[in-house]
């Protein structure tokens, strides 16, 4: 499936954000906690739904859509199942799936994880964590096997980075266990606070501490719940940049100012104009875009994810952009993308940035110096990775001339009717099989 787009169109209207893909497939497998209903609004319709959905219904659990509603709901009376080795390195959600898993049938097998290749991307602290709530985990050459059979109990999980996945696991595997959790270096970014809101609803109790730290007092079980599931930062940040970069402006509706601050923020150093308003924020652009120092950080720093659309505006910014990359060994490989189009970004292995970063003297090109600005022109490319191929995405709607971008299964894991929503914005894009 391909991306056919004529780019230099100005782009103006309003655009809707759905729910956080980064939210919506945690929650579905919080759902497996519980033999009542979850009901979740605002559900993406997406790829990676899709595939947690069907990871779900391997256990046991019934999905059912209402699409016209934006409704999901995932009900799983008992688990029927512990293994889903069919869903090898799909996506990265199984490994979430342990928890639930154990704390309602004592065993789990789920296959290695998969997700965009932007480094090595571990699962050591996923793993630490469930075996200090008592798991037994064998590593297999495909699989991960844990059991439980006493069931798993409270403990202290000190993580050496606040890993999202990991939290994550940590609270999926915590609510039900017996005693306290309490997880030190946890990660805070909005789409964990809407978890544990859901599971706050199911009947789990969770609460914060100073600094990074999260409390679960486990409890024997868990109940139905509907909850409402926050707007994708991501998609907000995609069309936000959109507004800035192709006039505007574009009305990202959803999109909330204290998700988003550090790229507001941004935005505004970069000379790019906002609104915020009750239920959204207005971008538009400005007739001279100046060059800053992006680095990438755990929330509430700047989101790692909004690495690519970000350098694609600053690559229409006049001077030297430098943007170190703190969180993914390997999320630059785009800019021979951008290159080949008329950019000037050039990749080093070294710390360009002030943040202490844990790549420090080893050979990842998780640095990039963008010179700005240059005029894009179309081309081919072929997607890499989700956020990436919507850096290919954006800088095709800013260039001249025509761009086919090949590989859009990849675009439709985490972004619903991307091309239909950006027709409506005024964009020439059309997608051919
Ligand atoms: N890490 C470890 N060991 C672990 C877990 C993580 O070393 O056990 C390292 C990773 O290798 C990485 C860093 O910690 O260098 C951050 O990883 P984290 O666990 O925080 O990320 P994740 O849970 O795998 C989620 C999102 C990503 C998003 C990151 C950071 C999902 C499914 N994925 O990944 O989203 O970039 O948090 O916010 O929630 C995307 O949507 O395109 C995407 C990649």
């Amino acid at each position: 499936m391909k991306f056919i787009i004529t780019g230099g169109k100005p782009l103006a209207g309003t655009v809707v954000v759905r729910g956080a893909k980064n939210a919506a497939t945690k929650m579905m497998v919080a759902a497996l906690l519980s033999s009542e209903p979850v009901d979740l609004e605002n559900f993406p319709f997406i790829g990676d739904t899709d595939i947690t959905a069907e990871l779900c219904k391997t256990f046991g659990a019934q999905v059912s859509y209402d699409r016209a509603a934006g409704r999901a709901r995932v009900v799983t009376p008992s688990i029927t199942n512990v293994e889903a080795l069919h869903l090898t390195r799909r996506n990265r959600i199984p490994i979430l799936a342990l928890g639930p898993l154990l704390a309602r049938a004592g065993e789990a097998i789920v296959p290695m994880v998969g997700g965009d290749k932007i480094g090595p991307r571990p699962v050591d602290l996923h793993l630490n964590a469930l075996r200090a709530l008592g798991a037994q985990i064998e590593e297999r050459a495909d699989r991960y096997e844990a059991s439980a059979p006493r069931g798993l109990f409270g403990a202290r999980i000190d993580f050496k980075f606040p890993s999202v996945g990991a939290t994550e696991n940590a609270l999926l595997a915590g609510v039900l266990a017996r005693g306290v959790t309490t997880i030190t270096n946890a990660a805070l970014e909005p789409e964990v606070v809407d978890l544990i809101k859901l599971l706050q609803k199911m009947g789990a109790i969770i609460g914060f501490g100073s600094g990074r730290t999260i409390r679960i007092e486990g409890v024997p079980s868990l109940h139905g719940a509907r909850h409402h599931i926050l707007p994708d930062r991501n998609e907000a940040v995609s069309f936000g940049v959109l507004g800035v970069a192709a006039g505007g402006p574009v009305r990202v509706k959803g999109a909330v100012q204290g998700h988003l601050m550090t790229f507001l923020n941004t935005i505004r150093k970069i000379g790019g104009q906002y609104d915020v308003e009750d239920d959204g924020i207005i971008f538009s652009g400005a007739t001279a875009l100046k060059a800053v120092e992006v680095e990438t950080e755990a929330h509430p720093g700047f989101m790692t994810d909004w690495q690519q659309p970000i350098s694609v505006l600053l690559t229409q910014a006049r001077g030297d952009s430098v943007v170190h990359e703190t969180i993914y060994e390997d999320r630059f490989g785009y800019a021979n993308d951008l290159n080949a189009m008329g950019a000037q970004m050039t990749t080093s292995s070294k710390c360009l940035g002030e943040l202490p970063c844990r790549f420090h003297g080893m050979d990842f090109k998780h640095s990039a110096v963008i010179h700005g600005p240059t005029p894009l022109r179309g081309a081919t490319m072929r997607v890499r990775d989700l956020r990436s191929g919507m850096a290919h995405v954006i800088a095709a709607l800013l260039a001249n001339g025509t761009s086919v971008i090949e590989g859009v299964e990849e675009i439709d894991r985490g972004y619903e009717n991307l091309d239909e929503r950006l027709r409506a914005l005024g964009a020439a894009i059309s997608r051919q099989e």
